[in-house]
């Protein structure tokens, strides 16, 4: 059976005191809890280190959000999966639409990312999503069916099998509009449906599908029950404990 996942992606928020801090709190409010899901902290590459010493990672797992397209070497100011893995780390997220919009990631160097992921034992959560304009055109789709194709369905089924999706709505993103659960089931529905179509029913049934984008303690427990949604990947919502907290309690 597939795994349920709460995972906050902290993006580029907290000083590393008011990081451990937040942690620090989360793994305090889970003390004698045993959650409904997996719980994943997104924190920036700084904290990763100092946050998996000072939680319980069997209980509250930490993720990158991003790495390099390289294994190692001379590519100053990049950090590699196996670093990354080295901090206690489990998770990355991979092919966010901010590094995609910003930083230029493209297929082809996300391709590389989440097979230096895989083989460093580090458990991608691969983003995906279409803007605001595909959406209104009503080719979210084929959009979001071109982005797996050309990144995660290269993968051997081997390989995908370990990995997790996140459908991010890019118009969903920080702007406090969340898709309706309709919309978000559709698309997990839709997702689910190409990765059986590519890999197999069981992978496909295997396969946890996040939905990201204003995802909150108001809205999570009626989109975590829908049945293609395993969970959410939770941007400004992550950055208080109690919020956070209140998402994992949604499952
Ligand atoms: P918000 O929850 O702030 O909309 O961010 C979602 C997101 O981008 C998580 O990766």
């Amino acid at each position: 059976m597939r795994k349920n996942i709460v995972a906050g992606n902290w993006k580029m928020n907290k000083t590393l005191q008011e990081g451990l801090a937040l942690a620090t709190e989360l793994n305090e409010s889970l003390a004698g809890v045993t959650p409904n899901c997996d719980v994943v902290i997104g924190t920036p590459f700084i904290h990763l280190a100092s946050v998996a010493a000072a939680i319980d990672t069997n209980k509250i797992a930490v993720a990158a959000q991003n790495i390099a397209d390289k294994d190692s070497g001379a590519f100053t100011g990049e950090v590699s999966a196996a670093m990354v893995k080295s901090t206690g780390a489990s998770y990355v997220i991979l092919g966010h639409s901010e590094r995609r919009e910003y930083y230029g990631e493209t297929s082809e160097t996300l391709n590389k990312k989440v097979t230096l992921a895989l083989a460093n034992g580090l458990t991608p959560i691969y983003c995906c999503g279409e803007s605001l304009e595909i959406r209104n055109a009503n080719t979210q789709n084929d959009f979001v069916k071109n982005q797996l194709d050309e990144t995660i369905f290269n993968l051997s089924a081997d390989d995908f099998s370990k990995l997790a999706i996140a459908y991010e709505p890019i118009w969903a993103i920080g702007t406090g509009v969340t898709a309706s659960t309709a919309q978000a089931q559709d698309m997990l529905q839709f997702i689910r449906s190409i990765i059986a179509a590519k890999f197999g029913a069981d992978i496909a049934q295997n396969t946890s599908i996040l939905y990201g984008g204003s995802c909150n303690a108001k809205n999570a427990a009626e989109l975590f029950s829908q049945p293609d949604i395993d969970g959410g990947l939770i941007g400004g919502a992550s950055l208080k404990a109690a919020d956070f907290k209140a998402i994992i309690d949604a499952f």
